[in-house]
C-alpha cells in the first residue's frame, strides 16, 4: 500500500530527536508555556521570515485569534476563498464575524484577486488568503487592495510552511499569518497545534494575551476576553525538533512534483500549478471521473484524498456566505484528487502511482 499522506514514517525517521525533546520536557519543571514554546516561537518565527511568532493550540485558533487582535468581530465580514479547508471559515465566524466567499483562480487554485475587489462591500473588513497547496495566492494584487480599501490581512499558511514568493517568506505579506502544526502538515507534530506571526508588536502582544486568558505580561488580571488557547509544551518541543528538517522535507516534495510532472505530462490529467517557491503539500491534480480512478487506485494499493468537496459555500453552516456563484470551486470540487506525497519516502513511489493512473486511464478509454 503506498498511503496518500503518511506522518508516521517522519515521526519514525526522527524518533531519536523526537524522544530526546519529550525527555527534555519531561526533565523540566514547566509544562506550559514555558522554555520549549520559547525556543520554538523564536526559531519558528526566524524561519518563516517573521519578528514575532505566538504558539497557540491549532490552526484554526490561530487564524480566529489574529482576527480579533485585529479587532476584527460582530458585522464585519471577512472575504476568502471557498476551496479551502472548513477550519478557515470556523475561525471567522469564532470572532463573529461573517465568512464570504470569493472565486479562486482556474490556474492558482487561490483567491482570485479580481473577484475580490468585487466581492468588497462597505462591511468588508478583511481578507484571508489561503495558499492552497503550498502554493502562493497572489499576494501583492491582494495587499494592494487591502490598502486601497483599508482592509486587514491573515494569510492561512497552513499548508505553506516554508513557501516563498518572489524570494519573499509567505506569511510576511499581511498583518499576520496562521499556521497549523497539525500531523498531515509540511512541519506537523504528534497531535494539534499552531502560530500566529506577525511583524507588529502590539499585535503581537494582543494574541500573547488573547492565548492566556486575556491577561496583561506577567499579571494574572484579565484585561480582555481571552482564551486558553497555547501550545503545549511537549508539541512545541517536537515541533523545535522537527523544523531544521523542514526545508529537506519541501526539497523533497518539489523533487516529488517535479517526478509527477514528468510521469503524467501527455496525459488527461491536470497538473498543479508551477511555482518556484511552493511546497506541495498537496500534489492535487485534476481528473473528469474522480470516483472511479479513485476507486482503481485503491484496488491497485494507492492511497489518495479529496481536497476539498463540497466547496465551503455548500457547507450548511458556511451559506450565508455563499452570495454568488463560484463555478471554478464547483468544478475543482468536482475534479480534485491528491495523489500521495511523502517526503519520507525517496524510492520512486512516484513511478508506481503514475503506471496506475495510466492504466487506470487507458482501461476507462
Ligand atoms: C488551509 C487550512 N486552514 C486551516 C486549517 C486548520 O488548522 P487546524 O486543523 O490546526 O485547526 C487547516 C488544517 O487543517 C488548513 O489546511
Amino acid at each position: 500500500m503506498i498511503p496518500q499522506a503518511a506522518p508516521p514514517l517522519r515521526i519514525a525517521r526522527f524518533r531519536n530527536e523526537i524522544d530526546a525533546a519529550v525527555a527534555r520536557v519531561l526533565s523540566g519543571s514547566s509544562y506550559i508555556l514555558g522554555e520549549a514554546v520559547d525556543a520554538f516561537e523564536t526559531a519558528f518565527a526566524a524561519a518563516a521570515g517573521a519578528k514575532f511568532c505566538i504558539g497557540v493550540a491549532s490552526g484554526t485558533d490561530a487564524l480566529a485569534l489574529a482576527l480579533r487582535a485585529l479587532e476584527i468581530g460582530p458585522g464585519d465580514e471577512v472575504l476568502l476563498p471557498s476551496m479551502t479547508f472548513a477550519g478557515t471559515a470556523q475561525a471567522i465566524l469564532h470572532c463573529g464575524a461573517s465568512p464570504i466567499f470569493v472565486e479562486v483562480d482556474p490556474v492558482t487554485r487561490c483567491i482570485d484577486p479580481a473577484a475580490t475587489e468585487f466581492a468588497i462591500g462597505p462591511r468588508t473588513a478583511a481578507i484571508v488568503p489561503v495558499h492552497l497547496f503550498g502554493h502562493p495566492a497572489d499576494m501583492p494584487a491582494l495587499m494592494a487592495l487591502a490598502a486601497k480599501h483599508r482592509l486587514a490581512v491573515v494569510e492561512d499558511c497552513a499548508q505553506s510552511h516554508g513557501a516563498t514568493l518572489d524570494g519573499k517568506a509567505l506569511g510576511s505579506f499581511g498583518h499576520a499569518a496562521a499556521y497549523s502544526f497539525y500531523p498531515t502538515k509540511n512541519l506537523g507534530g504528534v497531535g494539534d497545534g499552531g502560530a500566529v506571526v506577525t511583524a507588529d508588536p502590539g499585535l503581537a502582544t494582543r494574541l500573547r494575551s488573547l492565548r492566556h486568558y486575556g491577561f496583561a505580561p506577567g499579571e494574572r488580571v484579565s484585561g480582555q476576553v481571552g482564551f486558553n488557547s497555547r501550545l503545549d509544551e511537549i508539541q512545541a518541543a517536537i515541533l523545535l525538533a522537527l523544523l531544521p528538517h523542514l526545508g529537506e522535507g519541501n526539497l523533497a516534495r518539489r523533487a516529488s512534483a517535479a517526478r509527477y510532472r514528468t510521469l503524467l505530462a501527455d496525459t488527461d490529467v491536470g497538473l498543479p500549478p508551477e511555482g518556484e517557491g511552493s511546497v506541495y503539500h498537496q500534489f492535487a491534480v485534476t481528473v473528469s471521473d474522480r470516483e472511479g480512478l479513485r476507486h482503481r487506485l485503491e484496488a491497485a494499493g494507492i492511497g489518495t484524498a479529496v481536497h476539498y468537496a463540497p466547496g465551503l459555500h455548500r457547507h450548511p453552516a458556511f451559506t450565508e456566505g455563499a452570495r454568488t456563484p463560484l463555478p471554478v470551486t464547483d468544478a475543482l470540487a468536482d475534479s480534485l484528487l491528491s495523489l500521495p506525497i511523502q517526503p519520507e519516502v525517496t524510492t520512486g513511489y512516484e513511478e508506481r502511482v503514475a503506471a496506475a493512473i495510466r492504466e487506470c486511464l487507458r482501461c476507462a478509454a
